[in-house]
């Protein structure tokens, strides 16, 4: 397939390099009686973290649990008294929580970014974002030069990869963490975006989005790190798309009716909620790129899929935490970042499988389980399967998962565990064992924010007795900001 990275990176430069015009909203300060959840959401040191041992606080490490715990973050929310204007501009900062031999060492360093090295240098937010008007100054040539560079990170073939969405991933060095500079696939995809969502199948090969207005790159590379095939589609307008998934044989991608109708930041700002054009999948042949398929689902908005599968007689299915209407919108998780967070700013994700029939429209089976940041055995990533791991539950009187809970749809039933009021929940990984073959037989890791003890721990529970608590948990004596996304290596 033709493929011209000019033409398609024009939309995405048009929306960076778009005039700005300075205006935006009033800066708040912080107020000065903060609450206790809000060290979620301070900035990290300047420098990031110098590695350090945990503490093993609970229970037994599991023997044959050996590797890196890697996740990304904005951490980078406040220049003096500014906070910044939307939780997605923040610079990111990658953790390395590295197990071996039943003990674990933290590490995090910020990605050294351009976008970084000038704010910090000022001292201010320059760069134009999500939810960033930008300072006029601040010259926009590429998508790459307003890079945050804080969504997650992903290891190819030993390369460890901060990833964002609308520019490129940055390689960093995988035990030191030191940047290395923005990763090009092949000389003439340099700056391309590239989702930080990629989907990698069993034996290795990753599949990957990248969007830019309403063009959106394929992207096809095998474990090696060597580009197969990029191909284009054009999805007609500008849809927000954050994840997707893919099956065994296709790709399946869920274009939800959030558009943005203006290139000018701040972006958030000119997205349009549209239900009426409901929630369209296109699915896409994995071995025939341009054959694809439109279906219609009922209007949903959406940040995370858990993964995709395909049943003997074609029917797909998909699990995603769906919502309403979009969230993080207008506010951006800025009433968080100053502290002003109230109970009503609340809002809860459905649970639910999108279930296509090989013919006619797509319906869905909601499980009423409020929850986040699904995720998937790696070893049945768009096989069929069964289970997926989502932060859940929420508490009174703070924002942010306080459980964990591992969903079966074979039984149809959901086994929790409820951290309470004193431990934030962040995304947990499934870690297969050694030897396991099947989806259970894994542990799930992921990090807390213990507010007690103004402490920062990693957990890891059985996935197949989540409700029985942590198998042991690792503690620092210090915390770092909340993030998003990581993976195991
Ligand atoms: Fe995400």
């Amino acid at each position: 397939m033709s493929f011209s990275r000019r033409g398609f990176l024009t939309t995405g430069l048009a929306v960076t390099a778009a005039a700005r015009t300075g205006l935006g909203k009033a800066m708040a300060e912080p107020h000065h009686n903060l609450p206790d959840w809000h060290v979620g959401y301070r900035n990290a040191p300047v420098n990031g973290f110098d590695p350090a041992p945990m503490q093993l606080v609970f229970g037994k490490a599991p023997s044959g649990l050996s590797g890196s715990l890697y996740r990304n973050g904005p951490a980078q929310l406040h220049h003096g008294k500014t906070p910044a204007s939307h939780w997605f501009d923040g610079d990111g900062l990658v953790h390395r929580i590295a197990i071996d031999d039943g003990k674990a060492v933290h590490s995090g360093r910020f990605v050294q970014t351009h976008k970084r090295k000038e704010e910090l240098k000022a001292g201010a937010f320059l760069a134009p974002g999500f939810g960033t008007v930008g300072d006029p100054s601040f010259a926009v040539m590429s998508p790459d030069d307003v890079n945050a560079a804080n969504t997650s990170v992903m290891m190819v073939n030993g390369e460890l990869l901060a990833l964002w969405e609308a520019g490129s991933a940055f390689s960093m060095d995988a035990e030191t963490l030191e940047t290395k500079g923005p990763k090009v696939w092949r000389a003439d995809l340099a700056s391309m975006p590239f989702l930080a969502h990629p989907k990698v199948e069993p034996d290795g090969r990753i599949w990957n989005l990248g969007m830019a207005g309403e063009h959106m790159a394929i992207y096809k590379i095998a474990a090696t790190g060597t580009v197969e095939d990029v191909a284009i589609a054009n999805t007609g307008k500008e849809y927000y798309i954050h994840d997707w998934a893919m099956t065994e044989r296709q790709l399946v991608i869920l274009v939800q009716p959030w558009i943005n109708t203006s290139p000018v930041p701040p972006f958030i700002d000119h997205f349009v909620w549209q239900p009426e054009d409901g929630l369209k999948i296109l699915i896409i042949d994995k071995d025939d790129l341009s054959s694809r398929r439109w279906v219609q689902a009922p209007p949903r908005a959406f940040y995370h899929t858990g993964s995709a599968w395909q049943e003997a007689d074609g029917t797909l299915r998909i699990d995603a935490a769906l919502y309403r209407e979009p969230i993080l919108g207008a506010g951006g998780g800025t009433a968080e970042i100053t502290g002003d967070w109230r109970q009503e700013d609340g809002f809860s994700a459905d649970f639910t499988q999108i279930v296509i029939p090989p013919e006619g429209d797509a319906y869905l089976i909601e499980t009423g389980l409020d929850g986040e940041f699904p995720q998937v055995n790696p070893d049945f990533q768009g096989l069929p399967r069964k289970l997926t791991a989502l932060a859940s539950g929420t508490v009174p009187g703070r924002p942010g998962a306080s459980a964990l809970s591992v969903h079966n749809w074979e039984r149809g039933e959901t086994d929790t565990f409820e951290f309470g009021y004193d431990r934030m929940v962040e995304e947990f990984l499934f870690v297969p064992k050694p030897g396991g073959l099947r989806e259970e037989d894994s542990w799930l890791i992921g990090p807390v924010l213990n507010l007690k003890a103004k402490a920062r721990e990693v957990c890891v529970f059985d996935a197949a007795h989540v409700s029985d608590g942590p198998i042991c948990i690792w503690r620092a004596d210090y915390t770092w900001p909340l993030g998003f996304h990581g993976t195991w290596a």
